[in-house]
């Protein structure tokens, strides 16, 4: 097992190995006592793991209700929050008790929202079950829910009290969904680690519980620095402008990670083009995305991934942050205008 501290507003630790919902009752227990315990899953999570992670919680003490969402990201609503508001406080919830989290990054972020406003603030245990939400969404704080104007528009920032990654959740997942976990990995590598970077050639499937911890350590270390988003944390968001687009205009028919994959390739391709970084660069993302058989271009336009970046959450008035690599383990932010951004779009996606 591996361990992980973040150190932000609040200190916690991710733990990361196999076996973690079996003993999940006795690690939460050390960190927010027992109480009463609301499992946050979806209907797939709920069938393969939501009764091992009960019977863990009962036998330390806790005791159990449950509310199951259908998976997808349409479930990441304001009335979904306010269902699982209701259904604390229907139940008695107080600050003391603990909402669990268990399942991928759309359970992750509802439920993280819910727990940040029912009563200011209510413990949180994340329990991520595919590898985008242990490497990425279940770590750092960020929670949300989509609007009809755009994706994570009403969220919070409310760092979980614990997070534990199973390993072995990971071996139920359709690889299409392990994949786009993968891009998010990739994402780490160009941002802030060559040695990643290259070891994700040799695929993921023989050094899983490292590469996580090395992508959970990587986001602590920014998070910890910058919790609020303010400037180092924006570079997490390498791929996520035109990302956010392809997710929207596909109705999230091409997943988040997917959708990454394919920012990623439209940024660095547009980042060689405009001279930020070799071609090489651009040339070594879009290779190892297609080897992970994620999709590296859209057909959308270049006013529909305008439109979308017009509603993003990181424009600062006029402007925007782009997220540039300037070689693979290194990336800047740069602030541009809209009209830059469609130019540097319309280089991008003339991928090659
Ligand atoms: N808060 C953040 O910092 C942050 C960061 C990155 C992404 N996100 C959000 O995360 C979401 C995407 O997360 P995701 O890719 O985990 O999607 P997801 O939660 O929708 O899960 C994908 C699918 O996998 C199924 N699934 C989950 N675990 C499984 C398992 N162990 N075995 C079999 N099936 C399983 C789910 O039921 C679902 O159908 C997006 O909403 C995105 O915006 C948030």
């Amino acid at each position: 097992m591996k361990k992980v501290s973040v150190h932000a507003s609040k200190e916690y630790d991710v733990l990361i190995g196999a076996g973690l919902l079996e003993t999940a009752g006795e690690f939460a227990k050390k960190v927010v006592g027992t109480g009463k315990s609301a499992i946050i899953t979806d209907d797939i999570v709920n069938t393969l793991y939501a009764d091992k992670l009960t019977y863990s919680l009962e036998k330390s003490g806790f005791t159990v209700i449950k509310k199951v969402f259908p998976n997808g990201e349409n479930v990441k609503t304001p009335e979904n929050t306010f269902e699982i508001i209701n259904f604390l406080a229907e139940n008695r919830f107080t600050r003391s008790d603990t909402v669990f989290a268990l399942g991928g990054g759309t359970i992750g972020d509802l439920a993280g929202f819910a727990s940040s406003v029912f009563l200011r603030g209510i413990n949180l245990v994340q329990l991520p079950t595919t590898l985008l939400a242990q490497v990425d969404s279940s770590v750092g704080g960020k929670t949300a829910v989509n609007l009809k104007a755009g994706k994570n528009l009403a969220g919070s920032f409310y760092q979980p009290d614990l997070v534990l990654c199973d390993t072995d959740t990971l071996s139920s997942l359709p690889e299409n969904i392990f994949n786009s976990g993968c891009a998010e990995v990739i994402k780490y590598g160009v941002i802030a680690s060559k040695e990643l970077f290259e070891k994700l050639k040799d695929g993921t499937k023989n050094d899983l519980e490292q590469i996580i911890a090395e992508c959970v350590q990587i986001k602590s270390d920014i998070v910890s620095v910058d919790e609020h988003d303010r400037g180092l944390r924006q570079l997490l968001n390498f791929g996520h402008t035109a990302g956010h687009a392809v997710e929207r205009f596909t109705d999230f028919a091409v997943s988040h990670g997917e959708a990454v994959a394919i920012g990623m390739v439209i940024a660095s391709c547009a980042a060689y083009k405009s001279g930020y970084c070799e071609k090489n660069v651009y040339d070594e993302i879009k290779a190892l995305l297609v080897n992970y058989n994620l999709p590296v271009s859209t057909d959308l336009t270049v006013e529909q991934l305008l439109d979308s970046a017009l509603s993003d959450k990181k424009r600062e008035g006029a402007t925007i942050s782009l997220v540039i690599p300037e070689y693979i383990g290194k990336a800047v932010t740069k602030k541009v205008s809209i009209t830059e951004l469609a130019d540097f779009f319309k280089l991008g996606k003339q991928v090659e």
